[in-house]
């Protein structure tokens, strides 16, 4: 029987290239994303992996929707085998005393409760059908305090202490979780962190040992490894691909 995955917020950025990713290895894959209007050409982009490919209209801060949703995938292909929780987004870019609130508000309905979603609903679907694996992003700020980023580190934060204590519950019921950490990779998050003025991509790029910033199709191919069969023996693990950045 072929794997599906699921991959929120998947019609951009990294969570494009993820999917594409999985096409490749022969998955079906569904995406989702808030807004339709990719819906078409993500699907096209897959199909020439020649992977099925579904895409759902889906805000992973409603949590019904995502409950919806993954009832549906199971419904619709027997089985889900792995789910990314792909989705976030990157607001304001200050020192802590000058961040809006709402911002921050904000980056925990998303990066935090949408995650937390993904996984309670995933697990729940997996529990029935014999398992599977989650990868969650986080990334180097949740890990490692960023200037002007207080709040976006938060919620990554947040992210890998759902993905650890998670793995523990569920070690021997046949579900790996693991999160990625990427470094700066070129894509709208970045570009928006650019164009607040607070940052330019050659000093996002002077961070990482190697200076320069990653490509989406680097942390795709990570997301696929953790998601795979070549490492079953790894849960609650934060993979680092970050161009050195978690050396120093
Ligand atoms: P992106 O902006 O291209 O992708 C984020 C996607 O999430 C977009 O498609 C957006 O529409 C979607 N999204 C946002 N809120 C949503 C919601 N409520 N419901 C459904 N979809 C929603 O940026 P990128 O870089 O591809 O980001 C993907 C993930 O990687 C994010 O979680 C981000 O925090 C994380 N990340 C990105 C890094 C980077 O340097 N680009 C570094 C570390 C982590």
């Amino acid at each position: 029987m072929k794997k599906t995955v699921i991959i929120t917020g998947g019609t951009t950025g990294i969570g494009k290239a993820t999917a594409i990713a999985f096409g490749k290895k022969g998955y079906n894959v569904v995406v989702t994303s808030r807004i339709a209007n990719k819906e078409s050409e993500i699907v096209a982009d897959i199909k020439i992996t020649g992977a099925e490919a579904a895409f759902y209209q889906l805000d992973v801060t409603d949590e019904q929707a995502v409950a919806k949703c993954i009832d549906h995938v199971v419904t619709r292909f027997g089985k889900l085998d792995t789910i990314v929780n792909n989705a976030g987004i990157a607001l304001g870019a200050a020192l802590l005393a000058d961040s809006e609130s709402e911002d921050l508000k904000q980056m925990l309905d998303t990066n935090v409760m949408g995650v937390f979603y993904g996984m309670k609903y995933a697990i729940k679907a997996m529990l029935k059908t014999g398992g599977g694996s989650i990868v969650n992003l986080a990334s180097i700020a949740g890990a490692n305090g960023l200037l002007y980023t207080a709040p976006y580190c938060a919620s990554k934060h947040a992210v890998v202490g759902l993905t650890k204590g998670s793995a523990i519950d569920y070690a021997t019921h046949g579900i790996r979780i693991n999160a990625i950490a990427p470094g700066a990779i070129k894509t709208d998050i970045i570009q928006g962190a650019i164009d607040t003025g607070a940052y330019s991509e050659e000093s996002i790029a002077a961070i990482h040992p190697m200076m320069r910033l990653g490509d989406a199709e680097d942390i795709a191919n990570g997301i696929v490894f953790l998601s795979s069969d070549d490492c079953l023996f790894m849960t609650g693990t934060i993979l680092f691909v970050d161009g050195g950045y978690n050396a120093k």
